[in-house]
């Protein structure tokens, strides 16, 4: 068994005890309920069925998330944080669907670690394997949790093959299902040597759990009937010979996933998997930043920012600043350098989100994540410090792949979509570039259902009717290099010119051939399809 203490005993204790993490999931998987079962283990909440009865009351108030709900998606991305046995628990939502990936990606900049939840009847699928993916760009430990146990279920073999054949990640059992579908009885816990043993008449229920002294325990025999002994005895024995064992460092890495089996809402397993959270998951974890990394245990606060949400109260036009602590301990009313301005932002009203609601933030550890609200000053990837000249990196800005014209319903409201529009780009929503010669603006986002939300946003919190028409181009590239070489191609290829929200020049192009064309005759400039947010 593995040391259960914390595996950072030069971290302060109150950051060594922050576990931040997201959790990633193909849509009806059971996130939300997972995460509400985590909210009532964590005290949060007294009741399932709150988050999403909040959800709903949320929803009415806009169709923009009444979309979300047609769709069964979540757009928004939030993050909640409770206390658990002895940990604080940071858990931050990623929007599932794959239109909103880039947003994903930046979410996942400000976790430690990610909880995958698979369905037990389907699998690795399509959208759990590209948020892995994104995961494994950064190396992300992940927990796995095989969800919908009480339904008829795959192999379990089968289904711990499919993760480790599609996603090239090695799993450990961390529970083994006893039984599936209706004879679905619980679990043995091989961690602990425990058996949990689900209740199917009260789903609020915690598993009994029963301590057990290893798999040839007597003991077994009077909770688990004979059939599904023998079977869970050959399978363990199968699997401690051809699975490896729950090796930390293999975790911390990302090459090596440990798997709990549950079910969510019959409250089956959960609490295993936030002890598992809580033993295996990283506390907070350094930031790659230039030109040097950051440390948590850094006495000198810095925090980044990885999300902007505007428009978050519809009476009130606040924009939060979601900032992911990276060392140090805040104090509300602290004065912390905003180093891409240089100016000094004295962080008065800090919220923490607590699930019923937002906060203020009194303090903040490394780890934690607090939202700052403001008026447009802090943008996706501002570092703030206690002036030390920082650059986080590794959170950057992807050229979009579907790109259309947008134009205000009313012409006379250009100059009011124009800003609806900065204000989107500044979110991190939609890439928005102002071509060099004409009028309107040219949309850019990674799937379709970007265009739709955005439409129905600027109407709603702008009151503007939009259009948004095919465009020529098809994707646009951020240009870099010499002043002479830049001017003389905007000046020959002004039709291909446009600025982005920043006012960074950007090359709009057909087809590839464009940027070949480019790369060829003008071998003092590069093209890329990535930006460095600052
Ligand atoms: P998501 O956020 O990943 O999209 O999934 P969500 O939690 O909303 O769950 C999707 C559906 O799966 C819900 O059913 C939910 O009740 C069900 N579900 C979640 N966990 C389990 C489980 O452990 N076992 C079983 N059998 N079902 C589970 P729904 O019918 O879409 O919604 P509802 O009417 O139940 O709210």
């Amino acid at each position: 068994m593995l040391d259960r203490t914390h595996n950072a005993p030069d971290l302060p204790p109150e950051i060594a005890r922050r576990r931040t993490f997201a959790i990633i999931s193909h849509p009806d998987a059971g996130k939300t309920t997972l995460t509400e079962k985590f909210l009532l283990y964590g005290g949060a909440i007294q009741m399932a069925g709150q988050v999403r009865a909040k959800g709903e009351a949320r929803r009415t108030r806009s169709d923009f998330l009444a979309m979300e709900k047609d769709r069964g998606i979540s757009v928004s991305a939030s993050a909640m944080s409770f206390d658990y046995k002895d940990y604080r628990f940071n858990l931050v939502d990623t929007p599932g669907h794959s239109d909103f990936s880039e947003d994903t990606y930046r979410t996942l900049t400000a976790v430690d670690a990610a909880v995958m939840v698979i369905d037990g009847a389907k699998g690795v699928e399509s959208q759990t394997q590209k948020l892995f993916e994104v995961c494994r760009l950064r190396d992300l430990p992940i927990l796995t949790f095989c969800n919908k146990m009480d339904r008829e279920s795959r192999d379990t073999f089968d289904i711990i093959d499919e993760i480790q054949e599609n996603l090239a990640i090695d799993v450990t059992p961390a529970s083994w299902p006893i039984g599936v579908g209706r004879d679905f009885l619980g679990c043995y816990d091989l961690i602990h040597d425990r058996l949990e043993l689900m209740d199917r008449a009260d789903r609020n229920k915690v598993a009994e759990s029963i301590e057990i002294n290893g798999l040839d325990d007597p003991k077994l025999a009077e909770h688990v009937p004979a059939h599904l002994l023998e079977k869970l005895l050959e399978e363990v024995e199968m699997a401690r010979e051809l699975l490896p064992p729950l090796d930390q460092q293999a975790l911390r890495d990302g090459t090596l996933t440990p798997i709990w089996f549950g079910s969510a809402i019959n409250s089956f397993g959960v609490k295993e998997l936030m002890d598992g959270i809580g033993e295996y998951g990283p506390e907070p974890q350094v930031q790659p930043a230039e030109p040097r990394q950051v440390s948590p245990d850094e006495k000198a606060v810095t925090g980044f920012v990885f999300k902007v949400q505007a428009n978050m109260d519809p009476k009130h036009r606040d924009r939060v600043a979601f900032v992911r602590m990276v060392s140090g301990h805040f104090k509300r009313g602290m004065k912390l350098t905003h180093v891409r301005s240089k100016k000094a932002m004295s962080i008065t009203n800090p919220v923490l989100f607590l699930a019923s609601d937002r906060e203020l933030a009194e303090e903040a550890w490394a780890g934690d994540i607090i939202g700052i609200p403001n008026h447009g000053q802090l943008r996706i990837g501002d570092a703030l410090t206690e002036g030390e000249s920082i650059r986080i990196s590794g959170i950057p800005s992807f050229a979009p792949e579907l790109l259309q014209s947008a134009r205000a319903g009313d012409p006379m409201k250009a100059k009011h979509l124009e800003k609806a529009l900065m204000q989107f780009a500044e979110e991190g929503a939609a890439k928005v570039f102002k071509p060099a010669i004409g009028s309107g603006f040219i949309v850019g986002v990674v799937g379709q259902l970007q265009f739709e939300v955005l439409a129905s946003r600027i109407e709603l919190e702008y009151g503007l009717p939009v259009r948004f028409e095919p465009s020529q181009f098809t994707s646009a590239r951020w240009i870099t290099g010499e002043k002479i070489a830049l001017d003389k191609l905007e000046a020959s290829n002004k039709q291909h010119i446009a600025h982005d929200h920043d006012g960074d020049p950007v090359f709009l192009t057909r087809l590839q051939w464009d940027i070949d064309r480019v790369e060829r005759d003008y071998p003092d400039l590069s093209l890329t399809a990535t930006k460095e947010m600052m």
